[in-house]
């Protein structure tokens, strides 16, 4: 089996625990992310996935533990200075501007955290036209590549559920991220969206040169698409490995994929 060496580990948590109350969501979790990796996060309903992911993208601090990003310890940092570091995220409950039109959502998504020149933009007032021709060909771009550039002037609220979490994906991208974080990305979508979607983001992963983090619960997706798998459950970390390892340790099997 290949060994990771350090400098091909891109994300870090060392002992990364995040308690609600009594409640322990996220419990004494380590592992690496590997550059270039397609790394898996799965577990039942209230494992901590989500949690670990607002720990990561600095929404919530951790109780205890470490984040390391490229080397530096990114635990205490504030979320515009996570994504100006090259972290972007979808989000499970999807987080779209309704009123405001796709190439609208996708620009504003380039500059939320590092600019607020174009959000101002967006909202009417006076914006740096360079900057702003040149965000708007991105989002063009990107909306291309998720399929919805035809409908680029619609608004975002009007979009079927499976078109938002690609239009939330084309927004997370215009960040230009180093790596992605996708909560649940093929919920709510049909059976043959479902299959592009692998396909999509391997196709990401090589144009972008990503590294990614996807929480998934559709098992055939991810044991197709990943690299690697963690599995956590009631916040602690059960098994992490190849998928045909994970998919056949006797603990996953109790306690995820013998309940799905
Ligand atoms: N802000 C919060 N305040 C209190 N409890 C929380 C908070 N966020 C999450 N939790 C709790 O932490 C636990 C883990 O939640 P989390 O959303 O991370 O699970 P998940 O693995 O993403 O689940 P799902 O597959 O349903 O999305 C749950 O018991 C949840 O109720
Ligand atoms: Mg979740």
């Amino acid at each position: 089996m290949q060994t990771a060496d350090n400098n091909s580990i891109v994300l870090e948590a060392k002992s990364l625990t995040r308690r609600f109350g009594g409640l322990v969501a996220v419990n004494n979790v380590s592992f690496a992310v590997k550059k270039h990796e397609i790394f898996g996060l799965i577990g039942p309903n209230g494992a901590g996935k989500t949690t670990l992911f607002n720990l990561i993208t600095a929404l919530i601090p951790p109780s205890s533990g470490e984040l390391i990003y490229q080397n530096q310890n990114i635990s205490q940092l504030r979320p515009h200075k996570i994504a100006g570091l090259g972290i972007a995220r979808t989000f499970q409950n999807i987080r779209l501007f309704g009123e405001l039109s796709a190439l609208e959502n996708v620009i504003v998504g380039r500059h939320l955290h590092t600019n607020s020149s174009m959000i101002k933009g967006v909202l009417g007032l006076p914006p740096a036209p360079s900057e702003e021709s040149k965000s708007r060909q991105q989002a063009l771009e990107l909306l291309e590549m998720v399929g919805l550039s035809d409908r680029a002037q619609e608004k975002a609220k009007n979009f079927a559920y499976g078109d938002q979490r690609r239009l939330e994906i084309a927004r997370a991208l215009a960040l230009e991220p180093q790596i992605l974080l996708l909560d649940e990305p093929a919920a709510g979508m049909n059976p043959s969206e479902k299959q592009q979607l692998s396909e999509f983001i391997r196709n990401l992963r090589e144009r972008f040169n990503l590294t990614i983090v996807l929480i998934e619960h559709h098992v055939p997706l991810v044991m197709g698409l990943c690299d690697r798998i963690a599995v956590l459950d009631f916040g602690q970390l059960i098994a992490l490995g190849e998928p045909a390892i994970v998919r056949d340790d006797p603990a996953v099997i109790e306690a995820y994929l013998g309940n799905a």
